[in-house]
């Protein structure tokens, strides 16, 4: 049985990638499933640094197979803040109703574009490292709006859907969003080595 482990203790996160790699035979274990807590120091600058660092740390101390995602929101009107800062911006228990409110605030009478990226790092049981980025585009919305999702998803307006990714059902989101897209990208390499 081919195993991977994802770098993430998010249930949310576990369930969408068990959705895409149990059906080509991997057997999917997350941080959860460890003994003991392993420190990782999130020190980059970049999505692209941070998911390799996640990746790479755990490779490191227990040599399997390891697929870690970095991500946040990037607001053009803030210069891409909060970006790779977005689960610490103002504070990791700061209430997400608050930095929504503040983010919206912030772009008041502004340009309202803004994007979720997502990088996510694969390091194979040899050593292998690819990475696979996903961006969505979309806009800040001028009030907090919709129960599903989290984090930024009620902000996040999607033009198409008319609506915030908080007012959809997780399998809309997933079609269209950051990390659905990587993730495809990165399965798309796994099948190809199959
Ligand atoms: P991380 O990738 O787990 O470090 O998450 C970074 C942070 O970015 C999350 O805590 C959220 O604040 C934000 N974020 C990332 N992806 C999403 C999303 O799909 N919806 C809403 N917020 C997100």
């Amino acid at each position: 049985m081919k195993e991977i482990l994802i770098a993430t203790s998010n249930s949310h996160k576990v369930e969408e990638f068990k959705e895409m790699l149990e059906p080509l035979g991997y057997q999917v274990r997350s941080l959860k499933d460890l003994p003991e807590k392993i420190e990782i120091n999130e020190t980059g600058k970049t999505f692209e640094e941070n998911s390799m660092i996640k990746a790479m740390t755990l490779h490191q101390a227990l040599g399997c197979a390891v697929m870690a995602d970095d991500s946040g929101l990037m607001v053009d009107a803030l210069d891409g803040a909060p970006g790779v800062y977005s689960a610490r911006f103002m504070g990791e228990d700061t209430s997400y109703d608050l930095k929504n409110q503040y983010i919206i605030d912030a772009v008041k009478g502004k340009e309202r574009g803004a994007q979720f990226v997502c990088v996510i790092s694969y390091v194979e049981k040899d050593g292998t490292a690819t990475s696979y980025k996903g961006v969505v585009r979309g806009e800040i919305n001028d009030c907090i709006l919709g129960d599903k999702g989290f984090g930024y998803d009620p902000i996040f307006y999607y033009p198409p859907y008319h609506t915030t990714l908080a007012n959809v059902s997780e399998e809309m989101k997933n079609a269209v969003s950051h990390r659905g897209i990587a993730l495809r990208a990165c399965v798309e390499y796994l099948k190809g080595r199959e």
